[in-house]
């Protein structure tokens, strides 16, 4: 079998990954770098992020007020000792990406442009249009390019990694091309695979994002963090689950109901603050907004379509300059997918399944409990989103904690051993034979992947939404547990080793399979309502149980085991949520 080594092997070529391998080569430039994705960089998925990117810039501004938005918005499940990491570091990574030749927006006066954003009490989302992924992306790739140390496996998909005796050794990868199956050798290995929202069926997330990341760390005995908390972002086009960016809001767009009614004000967003804030209360925070929807929708008040319930985003009122200005990509997407000019038109909108606040359980530096394994980016659960993330945070969490992950696998490199033990090899060897021994040989006609994934999916959308409770919860699981067991029945049509998509969609259900049952396991252990997770039969927030993070992992027998860990609590004491107006 083949093997490749690398001193740093870092999985994903989005954002987060793309900066920790720059983060690595900064550090030290005698150290090679393997970059394995499984689509090319720049068609990861932060290529698809619209709005913007948060960090304290203007005066009025403070890291405070960040930090506190950050928390409060997260239904106060943050650890604020990342949180204050986060903000302070947040101002240096934007304007370390400026230098890079990222193009933020500008005021007429030649500062960084800001916009308002959900959640934030002060302007502080920087952004590049409605297209801000795109430009953060080239920007990282551009300057990857630069360092002789960086090398790309593009289009290469990790299976699974290579772990013996608590320390991560590489992983095992399938050159998609030719279908060779390659051990990728490393002494640190980074995480950086995105989320995993394709669990659910309407979403915003590529059809990439399949969770591989977090399944990885997961079945490597790593745990994952408050996985039951999925953000569903309150403006995706109906159908296609395209996200139509916060931006609209920001910019002064308006929701309406099918009398034209903006109904968030019959809502509970959350509680003002005495100060005095300009915000639209098109700008409470995702979760809140999301819920509005459903509360409208079960009072009739939304607007019946051949895709669905929705209500209305109208920014018609922004006018033709300003939208062709700052929203040409939501323009563009709403003429391209749904047929309409939000210039003159009403856009349909509907809460879609956009991200995943928890992930793979990891330190401030992006460290997990297995030696030489680090994640970031959405992958990860540092935490700063805790229930809930704010809008615009994500892009700077991928610089903030890509970067931080990044320096912290150079010291550990250090410390690996220089050959991996015969174990990780035999390991190894065992994916190569389940692949082309197994999974590749023709066989009689079994059960379909898709039928699995499309069961799981319809499962997680119609008892772990929104609203959840106990009885849909289990029936869940049980859900899970059936399809699993199927998984075993399922043959492959396609047994080439050329580009071989049905192998790909295969593993990747496997991982999505396991980032489900975490889900949903955490999702019925926590018996409280905070920030996305709702529980019908638990309304209320209950700090006396569940101020503390899930942790689930697999048991020795294969069964998934909740438990709980304390939030790090620095300065902020739980309070009720508040956003300014
Ligand atoms: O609406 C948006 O542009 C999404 C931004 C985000 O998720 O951070």
């Amino acid at each position: 079998m083949e093997t490749v080594h690398h001193d740093v092997l870092v999985i994903g070529g989005g954002g987060a990954g793309l900066r920790a391998a720059i983060a690595v080569a900064e550090a030290d430039p005698r150290l090679t770098v393997g970059v394995a994705s499984k689509v090319y960089p720049m068609r990861s998925h932060t290529v698809s992020a619209e709005g913007g990117a948060a960090a304290v810039i203007r005066p009025d501004d403070s890291l405070d007020e960040h930090a506190y938005d950050t928390i409060s918005g997260g239904d106060w499940l943050c650890d604020q000792d990342a949180v204050e990491v986060f903000v302070q570091e947040a101002p240096e990574e934007m304007l370390r990406l400026e230098h890079w030749g990222c193009p933020w927006g500008r005021n007429p006066d030649g500062r960084i442009a800001t916009r308002p954003f959900g959640g934030m009490k002060l302007e502080r989302t920087w952004y590049a249009a409605d297209k801000t992924g795109f430009h953060l992306l080239h920007t990282l790739y551009q300057t990857s390019l630069r360092f002789p140390s960086i090398s790309f496996h593009d289009e290469w998909f990790v299976v699974d990694l290579l772990v013996d005796k608590g320390r991560c050794h590489g992983a095992v990868a399938i050159e998609l091309a030719s279908g060779k199956i390659v051990a990728l050798i490393a002494r640190s290995v980074v995480l950086c695979t995105g989320g995993g929202g394709r669990i659910y069926p309407f979403t915003t997330n590529a059809n990439i994002k399949t969770g591989d990341g977090m399944a990885f760390a997961y079945r490597a005995g790593v745990p994952l963090k408050d996985m039951e908390f999925i953000q569903y972002h309150p403006t995706g086009l109906p159908f296609t689950g395209i996200l139509i960016t916060e931006a609209t809001r920001g910019e002064g767009g308006w929701l309406v109901n099918k009398d034209g009614y903006r109904y968030l004000q019959d809502y509970d967003l959350g509680t003002p603050e005495p100060k005095p804030v300009k915000r639209s209360m098109e700008l409470g925070p995702r979760d809140r907004l999301s819920q509005a929807f459903v509360g409208e929708e079960e009072k009739g008040r939304t607007v019946t379509t051949q895709w669905g319930e929705v209500v209305h985003l109208d920014i018609r009122h922004l006018g033709e300059k300003l939208i062709d200005e700052r929203l040409p990509f939501v323009r563009e997407l709403c003429r391209k997918y749904q047929k309409i000019d939000p210039v003159r038109e009403l856009i349909p909108v509907r809460p879609v399944v956009h991200y995943m606040m928890g992930g793979v359980h990891t330190d401030i530096d992006g460290a997990t409990p297995v030696a030489g394994l680090f994640a970031a980016g959405e992958v990860a659960c540092v935490s700063i989103n805790g229930a809930n993330r704010l809008g615009s945070n994500s892009l700077t969490e991928l610089l903030v904690f890509g970067a931080r992950a990044g320096r912290r696998a150079v010291r550990e490199a250090g410390d690996a051993p220089d050959r991996p033990p015969d174990a990780a090899l035999t390991q190894a060897l065992d994916m190569e034979r389940q692949i082309h021994g197994n999974l590749l040989r023709p066989a009689e006609k079994g059960e379909r992947v898709a039928t699995i994934r499309e069961e799981m999916q319809t499962s997680l959308e119609a008892h772990a939404g929104i609203y959840r409770e106990e009885e849909g919860l289990t029936t869940a699981r049980d859900k899970l547990q059936e399809l699993r067991d199927r998984m075993a029945g399922v043959t492959l049509d396609d047994t080439s080793l050329t580009f071989n998509t049905e192998l790909l969609h295969y593993l990747e259900v496997r991982n999505l399979l396991d980032v489900a049952e975490a889900v949903v396991h955490s999702a019925l252990n926590r018996e409280e309502s905070r920030g996305s997770h709702q529980r019908r039969d638990f309304p209320e927030r209950n700090d006396d149980r569940f101020l503390a993070h899930s942790l689930v992992r697999r048991s020795v027998e294969g069964e998934p085991e909740v438990e709980l860990l304390p939030v790090t609590i620095t300065r902020w004491e739980p309070a009720e949520r508040v956003y300014g107006k």
